[in-house]
């Protein structure tokens, strides 16, 4: 853990260990080495090695709009409770189809947005920047938002400039970076099930203290979150979270 942790930033010991100790097992064996020791030792010099880890870590799995009636619900509560300028942080990323889709409902609803969108891992990142995606990271997107939010490349579906320019995207680790403050939103989806219960308590009091009071807190739909209520967060939609707004 302490090499990994020197040579990605990534400090394994905030995440959920019997699944993260299965997963990267599995790496090692298939890479050929018999222990944790031999494989860390191999990891300082072989940076393919390093990279094949940090993506087993992160699990960059993501899609536009996933669990769309999720976000039908998102965009109800904004239409009522959003003004511009409306600021959002999208934390854990990965390849960028949330903090996007957040522009599109921004985008459809009128708002002016400015989305600051993070992620651990940079490479992630880069590939957030291009905006370019498969088809298969699409099935979600309507007909009537394809048109209007993407453009047919010969790579793949690449983001309008338009939607683009609404988010920044910038490398943050939520267990060891600052976090911004006076937002209107945070999405933080499918990212906290991989963390110990310490590890998720702390990082959901740094989002309640980063949100406006009223602001919301947007989770993954299979996080099953507790002491909500003793940071300030009250569940007001399935997966939706509002901060107190006031003392
Ligand atoms: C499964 S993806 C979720 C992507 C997107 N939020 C979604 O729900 O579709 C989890 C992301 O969290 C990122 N991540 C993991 N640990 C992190 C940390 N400590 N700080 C910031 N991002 C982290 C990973 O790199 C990965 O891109």
């Amino acid at each position: 853990m302490e090499r990994v942790r020197r040579l990605t930033g990534i400090d394994l010991s905030h995440y959920k260990r019997p699944q993260m100790e299965r997963r990267l097992a599995h790496l090692r064996d298939r890479r050929g080495f018999s222990d944790f020791a031999s494989y860390a030792a191999a990891l300082s010099c072989d940076a393919s090695l390093l990279r094949e880890l940090v993506d087993r870590i992160t699990i960059q799995v993501s899609e536009f709009f996933r669990n769309p009636e999720r976000w039908a619900d998102l965009k109800a509560k904004l239409e009522v409770v959003a003004a511009s300028p409306f600021r959002a942080w999208s934390a854990g990323c990965a390849h960028g189809e949330e903090p996007y889709s957040l522009a599109m409902v921004c985008a459809e609803l009128g708002l002016h947005a400015d989305i600051w969108a993070t992620d651990v891992d940079e490479r992630a990142l880069e590939q957030a920047l291009h905006g370019v995606y498969s088809p298969r990271a699409l099935a979600n997107v309507s007909p009537d938002r394809l048109q209007r939010f993407f453009e047919p490349t010969p790579e793949g579906w690449r983001v309008s400039v338009a939607v683009r320019q609404c988010v920044r995207f910038e490398r943050h680790n939520l267990l060891a970076d600052p976090y911004p403050r006076d937002l209107d939103l945070i999405v933080c989806r499918n990212l906290l099930i991989y963390l110990t219960d310490a590890a998720k308590q702390r990082i959901i009091a740094g989002f309640s203290q980063a949100l406006k009071p009223g602001g919301h807190l947007f989770v993954g739909s299979t996080e099953q979150l507790v002491g909500m209520d003793a940071c300030g967060l009250r569940l007001v939609a399935p997966f939706l979270y509002q901060k107190a707004d006031g003392p």
